[in-house]
């Protein structure tokens, strides 16, 4: 069995389907703080059972101590955390108290326990403003330029100690680029609380009429159309490739870095485009400045992961945009329906 922290999230949930797919069972482990317990019930119409869930806090060193002692859990996916960019800069302490916080309770329990196999959702953005692309994992990590980011490489530091402190461990680093898209069933997909503050959920809510326009943020890129470059990545695609990482890590010891991206990027504008092009549905758009903290291109090298897990992502941009315009129409229509009641 496998404990997913931040399993009710859009991440967690796709790693538990996968997970559970496979006929092996997941615990999840979440405080819903950014996601809703319907997730729970979807995931369990998917696998065709429920996962185990537990509503609850990383941090609650109690917590994880009676989890790892009653179920027969042999390694965690920890994807519990925060992750807007903005509100970190607003709230720095809650941002370094719940993730590297929770991940230091988290090795902390998992010692105590021994359970030594850890997969941690980490993210290209500790690569900083790396300037060749593709990035490799051998390229240095930068300086994040946010709390959000430093947390991130924090965490990756703390796990690197802990790894190096005890031959039992064997970690994955998985540095996501973009993760877009949604389950295919359009039953999980990515459920902003508040306003996006990343292109395809706002793309995804200016296409359905709840928001007028999208911002584009800076035209004046090195880029060939002069809009920000990214690696997107259909979230199963990344989801599989935890489960290759959990594989892997059974024949590994120490720290392993993973990238999970494609290898492919796009630009802002070439995204807009696909996606009017597969749903038929325009954007209205206006140009903005750059916004600040971000970079010009940023996509993986996706080599090593190919290599040492024999992943590789899949889906083309296409169905990325196709999926999440799915599960974007199935949200509204659920939505009309609860107010209508
Ligand atoms: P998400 O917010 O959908 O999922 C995170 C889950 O963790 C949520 O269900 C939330 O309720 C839960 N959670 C937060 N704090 C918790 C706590 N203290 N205790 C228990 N549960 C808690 O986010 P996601 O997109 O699924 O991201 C998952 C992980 O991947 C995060 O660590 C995030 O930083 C990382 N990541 C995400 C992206 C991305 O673009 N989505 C990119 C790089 C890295
Ligand atoms: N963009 C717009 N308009 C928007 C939102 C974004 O033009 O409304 C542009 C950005 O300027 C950028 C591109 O779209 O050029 C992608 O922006 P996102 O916010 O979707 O993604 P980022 O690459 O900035 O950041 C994301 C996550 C980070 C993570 C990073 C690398 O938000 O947490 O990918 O994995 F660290």
């Amino acid at each position: 069995m496998i404990l997913i922290t931040g399993g009710a999230g859009y991440i967690g949930a796709h790693v538990a389907v996968e997970w559970m797919d496979r006929g092996e069972d997941v615990l999840i482990l979440d405080n819903l703080c950014n996601s809703e317990r319907s997730a729970i019930e979807r995931i369990s119409t998917l696998a065709g059972r429920p996962p185990g869930f537990v509503y609850g806090d990383v941090r609650n060193r109690r917590l994880l101590d009676t989890l790892l002692r009653d179920y027969p859990i042999d390694a965690v996916v920890h994807c519990a955390g925060l992750k807007a960019v903005g509100e970190s800069v607003r709230e720095p302490l809650r941002y370094y108290d719940t993730n590297v916080g929770g991940s230091v309770v988290l090795c902390q329990a998992m010692a105590q326990a021994g359970v030594f196999r850890l997969v941690f959702s980490s993210s290209a953005t500790v690569y900083g403003d790396c300037t060749r692309m593709p990035i490799s994992e051998t390229c240095t990590t930068g300086q994040p330029t946010n709390p959000y980011g430093m947390s991130k490489l924090m965490c990756e530091n703390v796990m690197k100690s802990v790894a190096g402190s005890d031959p039992r461990w064997s970690i994955g680093l998985l540095r996501y680029f973009n993760p877009i898209g949604a389950h295919a069933s359009g039953l999980l997909g990515e459920a902003p609380t508040s306003t996006p503050n990343n292109l395809l959920p706002y793309l995804l809510q200016v296409a359905s009429g709840e928001r007028q326009a999208l911002s584009v943020y800076g035209r004046d890129y090195p880029t060939p159309d002069g809009t920000g470059v990214r690696d997107y990545i259909h979230v199963v695609d990344l989801a599989q490739g935890h489960t290759c990482a959990l594989d892997a890590l059974r024949e590994r010891r120490g720290i392993s870095v993973w990238n999970l991206g494609t290898g492919r990027g796009y630009s802002v504008l070439e995204v807009i485009n696909a996606f009017e092009k597969v749903t038929g549905v325009p954007i209205p758009m206006t140009f903005e400045p750059r916004r600040p903290g971000d970079i010009a291109c940023c996509w993986a090298d996706p080599r090593k992961s190919l290599e040492e897990l024999g992943w590789q992502a899949r889906h083309s941009l296409e169905s990325m945009l196709t999926d999440a315009w799915r599960w974007q129409c199935n949200q509204h229509r659920h939505e009309k329906i609860r107010q209508a009641n």
